[in-house]
């Protein structure tokens, strides 16, 4: 049947409201309190599954259709509006039989009744879909959030002017503030000047070439890696994001292994010279000891065959040290106490290093016996101690000490070459000169002496290195130019399976 032209009211209504994508409606809050929808579209039927004939007289099937953890919550605030005669705005749930849970929102203006009720016009709607992206959406952002909380390695976000706009939690521990006040500096105002323009460089590599950028970096003593990309963004500006790692501890130890490779492959070179060098001056001393055997006591040829057997002497006893840097002697171990040999050798120490020098010494009486040739230790203290001696031309004080401690896996990881377990401490410390990092780096290398020619052969902390690997033990230098030298030899308390 064609429609009337221009429809009434009735008409119009029914037309605006089938076209409404949701549920017109009028409520009707009496003065004694109770809800009824004196009119409700057919879109109620869709949104609460109740037909508006069902809350003509009585609200509370729709009330009843609310979520329980909604429903006072929405009550109190239609009562708010009526008494307040502020608009009504709510969303809430509604627990369907047919569709299960969905997010409804609900929109009307009261108006007061001249018998002191209340009558509101407005319409709910099917919000679930939004309800669910706003979700999703905050779910994602809240994994977001924990993963910058606890993320080990240091993650950031900067904008296009190069300013941090999100940062993980660790890097209030590296710039020593609260990530509040990270946010929104430059880079200029986090990092010492030089560090920030060489960053502020790489940052703008990313954001004007798009490209990945992976670089190395030191900062507060410590060494890092950092791999950086941009992030290009529709209709915005794009960001710069990236982690950086840090990896001092794998430096550290890639450092360790290097030295200690190049210790082996020395080692291995020396101990063949040694070897042949040995054979070669058993047989000049042979000849010279033959020669004069020959020679009677008045013979003027006797001292040139003299010196000749003195130099084959002293070059014996240079290969004999080189063949304790590559481990090559013949070791006599003892079960002994570190306190003995150290006790034992006071006398000798004093006259080596002089009148200057204060020679101190304190034990552990408890100290855990070892498995060591003590000649050789004595060795190891008396190089150690002509050392220290030479390092202190103006005087200064020797230490001698012992102490037991066990060795962890911590010490051993950050210590290659070192083993766990119980281990007695002998610690040489003086308070001369101490070395700069690269004599440090490479004390224990043969030939290698700092001292001018003729005063020194560069083979003392080779021999002490030789001796205490060949005892299954670990040495450890600590120096630093201008506070003298620490050294610390751990051996394997004797009786642990050794
Ligand atoms: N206690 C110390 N204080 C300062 N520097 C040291 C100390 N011990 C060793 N060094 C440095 O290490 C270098 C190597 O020591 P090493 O004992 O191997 O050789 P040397 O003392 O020079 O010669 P040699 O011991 O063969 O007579 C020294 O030349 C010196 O520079
Ligand atoms: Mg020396």
């Amino acid at each position: 049947m064609p429609s009337k032209n221009p429809p009434d009211a009735r008409d119009l209504i029914d037309k605006l409201s089938g076209a409404f994508p949701g549920v017109l409606f009028q409520l009707l809050r009496s003065p004694r309190g109770r809800y009824r929808f004196p009119f409700a579209s057919r879109g109620i039927l869709e949104l609460f599954e109740a037909s508006p004939g069902k809350v003509l007289k009585n609200a509370s099937p729709l009330f009843a259709a609310m979520h329980p953890e909604d429903r006072d919550g929405a009550a109190a605030s239609l009562e708010e509006s009526a008494r307040l005669l502020l608009p009504w705005r709510r969303e809430f749930r509604v627990v369907l039989a047919k569709q299960g849970i969905r997010w409804r929102l609900g929109d009307a203006k009261p108006e007061r009744l001249e018998d002191g009720g209340t009558l509101w016009h407005g319409s709910f709607l099917d919000i679930t879909d939004r309800r669910r992206a706003e979700e999703a959406l905050a779910e994602s952002e809240d994994m977001f959030k924990l993963f910058l909380e606890h993320s080990p390695i240091y993650v950031f976000f900067k904008d296009h002017e190069i300013r941090s706009v999100r940062l993980s939690r660790n890097y209030e521990k590296m710039l020593g503030m609260p990530i509040g006040e990270i946010l929104g500096k430059t880079m200029d105002e986090l990092f010492p000047s030089d560090f920030a323009k060489s960053m502020i460089a790489d940052d703008l590599k990313v954001l004007k070439e798009g490209e990945m950028v992976e670089v190395e970096e030191e900062f507060g003593g410590r060494f890092f890696t950092t791999i950086k990309f941009p992030i290009i963004r529709k209709g915005k500006p794009p960001l710069l994001a990236g982690f950086t790692i840090d990896v001092t501890e794998r430096k550290n130890l890639e450092a360790q292994l290097r030295q200690a490779q190049k210790m082996e492959a020395v080692g291995q070179l020396a101990g063949g010279i040694a070897h042949d060098f040995n054979n070669l001056i058993t047989v000049i001393t042979g000849y010279g000891e033959l020669l004069l055997s020959k020679h009677p006591e008045s013979d003027p040829e006797r001292p040139c065959i003299e010196e000749i057997l003195k130099a084959g002497d002293r070059a014996a006893r240079l290969t004999r040290q080189l063949l304790a840097f590559s481990r090559k002697q013949v070791l006599k171990p003892q079960v002994v106490s570190l306190n003995d040999i150290v006790e034992g050798m006071g006398g000798m120490l004093e006259r080596l290093i002089g009148g200057n020098i204060l020679l101190e010494s304190s034990v552990d009486p408890c100290l855990w016996p070892v498995l060591v040739d003590p000649s050789q230790i004595e060795q190891v203290i008396m190089n150690l101690a002509v050392n220290s001696r030479d390092a202190m031309p103006e005087g200064g004080s020797l230490t001698l000490s012992t102490s037991n401690v066990t060795l962890g896996e911590d010490f051993v990881r950050d210590h290659k070459g070192s083993r766990p377990g119980p281990h007695a401490v002998l610690t040489v410390r003086d308070t001369g000169t101490g070395m700069d990092e690269a004599t440090a780096s490479h004390v224990f290398e043969p030939f290698y002496t700092t001292k001018e020619t003729g005063k020194g052969t560069g083979l003392g902390m080779a021999t002490v290195y030789g001796i205490v690997k060949q005892s299954g033990g670990y040495i450890a230098v600590e120096s630093a130019v201008g506070k003298g030298t620490t050294v610390r030899i751990y051996f394997p308390r004797a009786g642990m399976g050794r």
